[in-house]
């Protein structure tokens, strides 16, 4: 794994909805107002992670683009950057060569595909809200091609074995934890919605924080450093953890606050009818995840 830092001190970009200004990046469409600012909110975590990372003449790719968000974004912030789209829905990446054509971005390439049939090169790959098994997919083309990542995955209800990806995906969590249980934590994990009473969001919290432990011990295994973190702020998205590969240099990241505190303990109890996690009580700060004490 070739360490990667190559940005300067990280930005947090604003990406503005258009107003006319040709600085302003065009990311809302049809978005209401409420889910622009989030999609904003977003977008600003993901690119100062990747702004840190990117050294120019990089290949960046936005796996599961949809319209582009946040691959239109990274191209404008990165104009020394190619950055590659990749998605399978046809539609959504017309919409974002369109809104490639009207911001005079040159720098931005498309491919309609499934993630998984893409081998080309790239220095980093970026992927916000890849449905459940597709993060796992973005993660494993990374360490395939030598990749820095930085992730946000959502849909965790979804995953599930395929032809290719079991799971838990680490060494440690297969030690402790059943496939079954393993879904049932995946199921949990999925509980975040806004709608939900916080005890019930905490759990998902919690949950989310567990699969994403075993995806980042998954990588790590391949020599990667792997951080879990919480975007900034929290209420951008229930579905709010960012998982990107750090290099020792790393440790001077201060744009986000590390908030994410994976917690095993009462409030996992067993529900009736569920099975018995039999896992240690232990408490993980993310700057210990790699080293955890269980
Ligand atoms: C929740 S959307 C996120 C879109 C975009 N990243 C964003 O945040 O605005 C997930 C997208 O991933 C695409 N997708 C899911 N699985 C995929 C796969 N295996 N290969 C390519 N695209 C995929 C879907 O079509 C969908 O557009």
């Amino acid at each position: 794994m070739v360490p990667r830092w190559c940005g300067g001190e990280a930005q947090r970009i604003v990406v503005e909805r258009s107003r006319g200004d040709t600085n302003m990046v065009l990311i809302s469409g049809k978005m209401s107002d409420v889910r622009a600012v989030r999609k904003q909110q977003q977008l600003n975590n993901l690119v100062a992670m990747v702004t840190r990372l990117a050294c120019s003449g990089d290949m960046v790719v936005d796996f599961c683009s949809g319209g582009g968000h946040v691959g239109i974004a990274l191209a404008h912030t990165l104009p020394k950057c190619q950055v590659l789209l990749i998605e399978n829905k046809e539609e959504s990446l017309v919409r974002a060569e369109s809104r490639c054509t009207e911001l005079g971005l040159g720098n931005v390439g498309f491919i309609q595909t499934n993630l998984d049939y893409f081998t080309g090169p790239f220095q980093i790959g970026v992927a916000l809200h890849a449905c459940g098994v597709a993060t796992d997919m973005v993660m494993d083309h990374c360490v395939r091609a030598g990749a820095a990542f930085v992730v946000s995955p959502c849909c965790y209800g979804f995953i599930q074995n395929t032809v290719k990806f079991t799971f838990p995906r680490s060494k440690k969590f297969l030690d402790t934890l059943s496939y079954k249980e393993h879904m049932i934590l995946c199921r949990f994990a999925d509980q975040t919605a806004v709608q939900l009473p916080p005890e019930r969001r905490l759990i998902g919290k919690q949950c989310m924080g567990l699969v994403d432990l075993d995806r980042s011990w998954r990588a790590e295994a391949h020599g990667y450093s792997v951080e879990v973190m919480t975007m900034e702020p929290d209420s951008c998205t229930p579905k709010n953890n960012m998982l990107l590969h750090l290099t020792s240099s790393t440790q001077k990241l201060s744009l986000v606050t590390v908030s994410l505190v994976v917690t095993w303990g009462p409030s996992l109890e067993p529900q009736a009818g569920a099975v018995d996690i039999h896992a240690p009580m232990s408490v993980y700060s993310p700057r210990s995840l790699s080293s955890p004490s269980w």
